[in-house]
Protein backbone atom coordinates (compact mmCIF):
# COMPACT_ATOMS: atom_id res chain seq x y z
CA UNK A 1 0.00 0.00 0.00
CA UNK A 2 1.29 3.49 -0.65
CA UNK A 3 1.76 5.45 3.28
CA UNK A 4 -0.98 7.76 2.19
CA UNK A 5 -3.78 4.64 1.59
CA UNK A 6 -1.85 3.17 4.64
CA UNK A 7 -2.61 6.13 7.15
CA UNK A 8 -6.06 6.41 6.02
CA UNK A 9 -6.75 2.74 6.69
CA UNK A 10 -4.65 3.14 10.08
CA UNK A 11 -7.03 6.03 10.90
CA UNK A 12 -10.10 4.56 9.74
CA UNK A 13 -9.20 1.20 12.07
CA UNK A 14 -8.18 3.34 14.82
CA UNK A 15 -12.27 4.99 14.21
CA UNK A 16 -13.66 1.32 14.48
CA UNK A 17 -11.69 0.60 17.55
CA UNK A 18 -12.80 3.57 19.07
CA UNK A 19 -16.66 3.08 18.10
CA UNK A 20 -16.74 -0.25 19.21
CA UNK A 21 -14.93 0.33 22.88
CA UNK A 22 -17.30 2.67 23.56
CA UNK A 23 -20.69 1.45 22.54
CA UNK A 24 -19.27 -1.96 24.40
CA UNK A 25 -18.84 0.70 27.34
CA UNK A 26 -22.08 2.18 26.45
CA UNK A 27 -23.72 -1.07 26.67
CA UNK A 28 -22.05 -2.29 29.70
CA UNK A 29 -22.54 0.97 32.27
CA UNK A 30 -26.13 2.15 30.88
CA UNK A 31 -27.95 0.09 28.23
CA UNK A 32 -27.97 -3.29 30.07
CA UNK A 33 -29.19 -3.55 33.42
CA UNK A 34 -28.40 -7.13 33.75
CA UNK A 35 -26.09 -7.96 36.56
CA UNK A 36 -24.96 -11.26 38.43
CA UNK A 37 -23.76 -10.51 41.98
CA UNK A 38 -24.23 -8.06 44.85
CA UNK A 39 -21.75 -6.21 47.07
CA UNK A 40 -22.67 -5.77 50.29
CA UNK A 41 -20.23 -3.15 51.50
CA UNK A 42 -18.75 -2.21 54.76
CA UNK A 43 -16.81 0.99 55.29
CA UNK A 44 -14.85 2.43 58.02
CA UNK A 45 -16.16 5.61 59.27
CA UNK A 46 -12.43 6.72 60.28
CA UNK A 47 -11.31 6.24 56.59
CA UNK A 48 -14.24 8.05 55.53
CA UNK A 49 -13.69 10.82 56.71
CA UNK A 50 -9.93 10.61 56.27
CA UNK A 51 -10.54 10.35 52.81
CA UNK A 52 -13.26 13.37 52.04
CA UNK A 53 -11.08 15.55 54.44
CA UNK A 54 -14.19 16.64 55.93
CA UNK A 55 -14.47 17.49 59.29
CA UNK A 56 -16.71 14.77 60.53
CA UNK A 57 -17.59 14.78 63.95
CA UNK A 58 -17.13 11.71 66.22
CA UNK A 59 -17.56 9.23 63.22
CA UNK A 60 -18.90 5.51 64.89
CA UNK A 61 -15.90 3.50 65.92
CA UNK A 62 -17.82 0.06 63.82
CA UNK A 63 -17.90 -0.69 60.45
CA UNK A 64 -21.31 0.65 59.05
CA UNK A 65 -22.98 0.50 55.99
CA UNK A 66 -22.25 1.82 52.36
CA UNK A 67 -24.65 -0.26 50.64
CA UNK A 68 -26.11 -2.83 48.51
CA UNK A 69 -24.71 -2.54 44.69
CA UNK A 70 -25.63 -5.20 42.26
CA UNK A 71 -22.28 -5.36 40.24
CA UNK A 72 -22.79 -3.90 36.71
CA UNK A 73 -25.73 -1.17 36.89
CA UNK A 74 -26.30 1.74 37.95
CA UNK A 75 -29.55 3.91 38.27
CA UNK A 76 -32.00 1.35 36.62
CA UNK A 77 -35.51 3.09 37.18
CA UNK A 78 -35.29 6.86 37.31
CA UNK A 79 -38.67 7.27 38.02
CA UNK A 80 -38.82 5.19 40.96
CA UNK A 81 -38.30 7.73 43.58
CA UNK A 82 -36.85 7.34 46.94
CA UNK A 83 -39.54 7.65 49.85
CA UNK A 84 -38.39 7.50 53.79
CA UNK A 85 -41.74 6.85 54.53
CA UNK A 86 -41.66 3.31 53.47
CA UNK A 87 -38.92 2.52 55.51
CA UNK A 88 -39.95 4.45 59.04
CA UNK A 89 -40.18 1.29 60.48
CA UNK A 90 -36.35 0.53 59.60
CA UNK A 91 -35.26 4.28 60.76
CA UNK A 92 -33.73 3.23 63.98
CA UNK A 93 -31.67 0.55 62.46
CA UNK A 94 -30.79 2.54 59.65
CA UNK A 95 -29.59 5.95 62.01
CA UNK A 96 -27.10 2.97 63.69
CA UNK A 97 -25.97 1.22 60.83
CA UNK A 98 -26.08 2.90 57.88
CA UNK A 99 -25.40 6.47 58.58
CA UNK A 100 -24.51 9.19 56.65
CA UNK A 101 -20.76 9.27 57.97
CA UNK A 102 -20.08 12.59 55.94
CA UNK A 103 -23.35 14.42 56.78
CA UNK A 104 -24.14 13.41 60.33
CA UNK A 105 -27.28 15.16 60.71
CA UNK A 106 -30.08 12.65 62.43
CA UNK A 107 -32.47 13.73 59.50
CA UNK A 108 -30.83 13.35 56.14
CA UNK A 109 -31.73 10.74 54.08
CA UNK A 110 -29.91 11.84 51.07
CA UNK A 111 -26.93 9.20 51.34
CA UNK A 112 -30.37 6.12 51.80
CA UNK A 113 -32.13 8.25 48.93
CA UNK A 114 -28.75 8.11 46.74
CA UNK A 115 -27.88 4.49 47.24
CA UNK A 116 -31.58 3.66 46.55
CA UNK A 117 -31.41 5.48 43.29
CA UNK A 118 -28.21 4.34 42.06
CA UNK A 119 -28.31 0.55 43.34
CA UNK A 120 -31.60 -0.05 44.87
CA UNK A 121 -33.51 0.55 41.61
CA UNK A 122 -31.50 -1.83 40.21
CA UNK A 123 -31.22 -4.66 42.77
CA UNK A 124 -35.17 -4.70 42.53
CA UNK A 125 -35.23 -6.99 39.84
CA UNK A 126 -35.14 -10.12 42.31
CA UNK A 127 -38.46 -10.53 43.79
CA UNK A 128 -36.67 -10.36 47.29
CA UNK A 129 -35.29 -6.79 47.10
CA UNK A 130 -38.32 -5.36 44.70
CA UNK A 131 -39.64 -2.65 47.07
CA UNK A 132 -37.75 -0.22 48.99
CA UNK A 133 -38.60 -1.55 52.26
CA UNK A 134 -37.42 -5.10 50.94
CA UNK A 135 -33.87 -3.58 49.62
CA UNK A 136 -33.08 -1.53 53.23
CA UNK A 137 -34.71 -4.52 55.32
CA UNK A 138 -32.39 -6.85 53.01
CA UNK A 139 -29.39 -5.12 53.36
CA UNK A 140 -29.88 -4.37 57.43
CA UNK A 141 -30.02 -8.43 57.58
CA UNK A 142 -27.55 -9.18 55.63
CA UNK A 143 -24.99 -6.34 57.72
CA UNK A 144 -26.44 -8.02 61.08
CA UNK A 145 -25.90 -12.02 59.75
CA UNK A 146 -22.12 -10.78 58.64
CA UNK A 147 -21.84 -9.04 62.10
CA UNK A 148 -17.98 -7.81 60.88
CA UNK A 149 -17.45 -5.81 63.38
CA UNK A 150 -18.19 -9.38 66.03
CA UNK A 151 -16.02 -11.31 63.41
CA UNK A 152 -12.96 -9.21 63.13
CA UNK A 153 -12.94 -8.53 66.93
CA UNK A 154 -12.85 -12.48 67.44
CA UNK A 155 -9.91 -12.45 64.73
CA UNK A 156 -8.28 -9.73 66.98
CA UNK A 157 -7.97 -7.57 63.49
CA UNK A 158 -8.65 -4.17 65.48
CA UNK A 159 -8.02 -0.60 64.61
CA UNK A 160 -4.41 -0.25 65.81
CA UNK A 161 -1.03 2.10 64.82
CA UNK A 162 1.07 -1.10 64.13
CA UNK A 163 0.12 -2.25 60.75
CA UNK A 164 -1.86 -5.90 59.35
CA UNK A 165 -1.29 -7.80 55.93
CA UNK A 166 -4.36 -7.19 53.82
CA UNK A 167 -3.57 -11.31 53.03
CA UNK A 168 -3.84 -11.59 56.44
CA UNK A 169 -7.03 -9.91 56.72
CA UNK A 170 -8.40 -11.52 53.85
CA UNK A 171 -7.72 -15.11 54.78
CA UNK A 172 -8.59 -14.57 58.36
CA UNK A 173 -11.75 -13.17 57.21
CA UNK A 174 -12.01 -16.33 54.34
CA UNK A 175 -11.86 -19.01 56.46
CA UNK A 176 -14.80 -17.64 59.15
CA UNK A 177 -17.27 -16.69 56.02
CA UNK A 178 -16.22 -19.36 53.43
CA UNK A 179 -16.12 -16.78 50.81
CA UNK A 180 -13.12 -14.15 49.62
CA UNK A 181 -14.31 -10.51 49.94
CA UNK A 182 -13.19 -7.55 48.55
CA UNK A 183 -11.15 -5.10 50.62
CA UNK A 184 -10.60 -1.48 49.42
CA UNK A 185 -8.47 0.96 50.58
CA UNK A 186 -7.09 4.66 50.58
CA UNK A 187 -4.20 4.58 48.72
CA UNK A 188 -1.15 6.16 50.45
CA UNK A 189 -0.84 10.07 49.69
CA UNK A 190 2.88 9.64 49.18
CA UNK A 191 4.61 6.91 47.87
CA UNK A 192 6.79 5.83 51.35
CA UNK A 193 3.06 6.03 53.46
CA UNK A 194 0.98 3.25 53.82
CA UNK A 195 -2.32 2.33 52.58
CA UNK A 196 -5.80 2.92 54.52
CA UNK A 197 -8.37 -0.10 54.93
CA UNK A 198 -11.49 1.75 53.62
CA UNK A 199 -14.30 -1.08 52.95
CA UNK A 200 -14.79 -4.75 53.06
CA UNK A 201 -17.36 -6.17 50.88
CA UNK A 202 -19.25 -9.53 50.20
CA UNK A 203 -20.55 -10.66 47.48
CA UNK A 204 -24.09 -12.25 46.87
CA UNK A 205 -25.45 -14.44 44.31
CA UNK A 206 -28.68 -13.86 42.52
CA UNK A 207 -30.17 -16.48 45.14
CA UNK A 208 -28.63 -14.21 48.07
CA UNK A 209 -25.90 -16.68 49.16
CA UNK A 210 -22.78 -15.95 49.86
CA UNK A 211 -20.26 -16.46 47.40
CA UNK A 212 -17.10 -14.85 45.89
CA UNK A 213 -15.78 -11.88 45.05
CA UNK A 214 -13.18 -12.90 42.78
CA UNK A 215 -14.61 -14.34 39.65
CA UNK A 216 -14.16 -11.75 36.74
CA UNK A 217 -17.00 -11.27 34.98
CA UNK A 218 -16.64 -8.58 31.88
CA UNK A 219 -14.25 -8.44 29.07
CA UNK A 220 -10.67 -7.04 30.83
CA UNK A 221 -10.52 -4.10 28.58
CA UNK A 222 -13.90 -2.80 30.20
CA UNK A 223 -13.10 -3.75 33.60
CA UNK A 224 -11.43 -0.30 34.65
CA UNK A 225 -13.93 1.73 33.32
CA UNK A 226 -16.45 -0.22 35.21
CA UNK A 227 -14.44 -0.40 38.38
CA UNK A 228 -14.54 3.29 38.02
CA UNK A 229 -18.00 3.77 37.85
CA UNK A 230 -18.63 1.18 40.72
CA UNK A 231 -16.62 3.43 42.93
CA UNK A 232 -17.10 6.38 41.54
CA UNK A 233 -19.21 6.96 45.24
CA UNK A 234 -15.72 5.83 46.94
CA UNK A 235 -13.70 8.57 46.35
CA UNK A 236 -9.98 7.77 46.39
CA UNK A 237 -11.16 4.08 47.15
CA UNK A 238 -9.27 1.16 45.17
CA UNK A 239 -8.92 -2.42 45.13
CA UNK A 240 -5.74 -2.56 48.19
CA UNK A 241 -2.23 -3.88 46.81
CA UNK A 242 -0.58 -6.53 49.30
CA UNK A 243 1.43 -5.83 51.45
CA UNK A 244 0.95 -3.86 55.22
CA UNK A 245 -2.35 -2.04 55.75
CA UNK A 246 -3.19 0.81 58.17
CA UNK A 247 -6.24 -0.17 59.92
CA UNK A 248 -6.78 3.58 61.84
CA UNK A 249 -8.36 3.93 65.37
CA UNK A 250 -11.39 6.10 65.63
CA UNK A 251 -10.49 10.06 66.34
CA UNK A 252 -12.55 12.25 68.18
CA UNK A 253 -12.72 14.75 65.32
CA UNK A 254 -11.05 14.63 62.26
CA UNK A 255 -9.88 18.13 60.76
C1 LIG B 1 -40.11 2.12 37.41
O1 LIG B 1 -40.68 2.46 38.64
C2 LIG B 1 -42.02 2.86 38.57
C3 LIG B 1 -42.42 3.33 39.97
O2 LIG B 1 -42.24 2.32 40.92
C4 LIG B 1 -42.87 1.68 38.10
O3 LIG B 1 -44.22 2.05 38.00
C5 LIG B 1 -42.36 1.22 36.73
O4 LIG B 1 -43.04 0.05 36.33
C6 LIG B 1 -40.87 0.93 36.80
N1 LIG B 1 -40.35 0.70 35.47
C7 LIG B 1 -39.68 -0.38 35.16
C8 LIG B 1 -39.19 -0.48 33.76
O5 LIG B 1 -39.45 -1.27 35.96
C1 LIG C 1 -36.24 15.46 62.54
O1 LIG C 1 -37.42 14.72 62.31
C2 LIG C 1 -38.25 14.62 63.44
C3 LIG C 1 -39.40 13.69 63.10
O2 LIG C 1 -39.75 13.75 61.76
C4 LIG C 1 -38.73 16.03 63.83
O3 LIG C 1 -39.56 15.96 64.97
C5 LIG C 1 -37.51 16.90 64.13
O4 LIG C 1 -37.89 18.22 64.39
C6 LIG C 1 -36.54 16.88 62.95
N1 LIG C 1 -35.31 17.57 63.30
C7 LIG C 1 -34.68 18.41 62.48
C8 LIG C 1 -33.39 18.98 62.98
O5 LIG C 1 -35.12 18.71 61.37
C1 LIG D 1 -13.92 -19.43 46.43
O1 LIG D 1 -12.56 -19.36 46.07
C2 LIG D 1 -11.76 -20.32 46.73
C3 LIG D 1 -10.31 -20.05 46.42
O2 LIG D 1 -10.13 -19.74 45.07
C4 LIG D 1 -12.20 -21.71 46.30
O3 LIG D 1 -11.44 -22.69 46.97
C5 LIG D 1 -13.68 -21.87 46.67
O4 LIG D 1 -14.14 -23.12 46.21
C6 LIG D 1 -14.51 -20.77 46.08
N1 LIG D 1 -15.84 -20.86 46.64
C7 LIG D 1 -16.93 -20.77 45.91
C8 LIG D 1 -18.23 -20.86 46.63
O5 LIG D 1 -16.89 -20.61 44.68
Amino acid sequence: MKPKTTSVFILGFLCLVFYCFCAADRFYKHGNHEWTKLFMVHHWPTTVCKEIENDCRDPPDYWTIHGLWPDKAGECNRSWHFNLDEIKDLLPDMKHFWPDVIHPSPNRSQFWKHEWEKHGTCAAQLDALNSQKKYFGKCLEFYKAIDLNGVLQKLNIEPSVSYYQIADIKNALASIYGVIPKIQCLPPEQEEDIQTLGQIEFCFSKDLHLRNCTEPEVPPFLKDALLADETSMSHGLSLCEDGPVFYPPPEKTYR
